[in-house]
């Protein structure tokens, strides 16, 4: 598959696993997503562009490189969005957030939005979209569709887990956006859950259910 990185690093990997346990706390569950946020937005941001600036060290005057943060929005698909936010946000304190709600029609599967809120000037920003889950896809198209009409510089696709279905579904619609993922599972369920997978990712992090 061209265009998805999977993120194998022992570590990505381990605490991965970790959070496929049926038994893992609602505690350790959001922590680890929080780690794992972490480490992936290491090889997310790997191609970002870097500029010198001067800096003065107790000995003397040097360059030294910067990223500017603050031209990178994380965009979460609420509400499970918000798990890999925070870690991303704890590597990257000075990028921008938007949030689109879109909640899945339980029997079409299909995406219906009910929030969009942006940064402004979208157009001079990289958009790294978040969501743990890329199941059928279909959210993960329409937050797409919709953040192009705003003109961004590069749109980015980061999940934790995706279906062979969903990242299909992803890369017809939209073959420019790159997905950063953990792992790919098996397959769907007719219910349009991911297997293996770990559940339903929100309630985890929530609690909810
Ligand atoms: N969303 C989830 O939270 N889990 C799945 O397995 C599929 C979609």
């Amino acid at each position: 598959m061209s265009n998805v990185h999977v993120i194998d690093h022992p570590l990505v990997q381990h605490k991965l696993t970790l959070m496929r346990r049926r038994d893992a706390s609602t505690n350790s569950f959001r922590r680890l997503l929080g780690e794992l946020a972490m480490l992936m937005t290491y090889e997310v941001t790997r191609d970002l562009p870097l500029q010198d600036i001067e800096v003065e060290t107790p000995l003397e005057l040097t360059t030294g490189k910067v990223m500017d943060g603050k031209k990178l929005v994380f965009v979460s698909i609420l509400r499970a969005g918000t798990g890999i936010l925070d870690g991303m946000l704890s590597v990257v304190p000075g990028a921008r957030v938007g949030h689109i709600g879109l909640y899945r029609d339980p029997k079409t599967l299909t995406a219906v939005e009910y929030y969009f809120k942006m940064p402004g000037e979208m157009q001079e920003r990289d958009i790294v979209v978040v969501d743990p889950m890329l199941a059928t896809g279909n959210s993960a198209v329409a937050a797409v569709d919709r953040l192009k009409e705003l003109g961004p510089k590069s749109i980015k696709f980061v999940c934790l887990l995706a279906a062979p279905e969903g990242v299909a579904t992803l890369q017809q619609a939209h073959p420019d956006v790159p997905i950063y993922t953990a792992a790919i599972d098996r397959e769907l369920d007719s219910h349009g859950y991911i297997l293996p997978g770990l559940g339903d990712a929100g309630d985890r992090i929530f609690g909810t259910q």
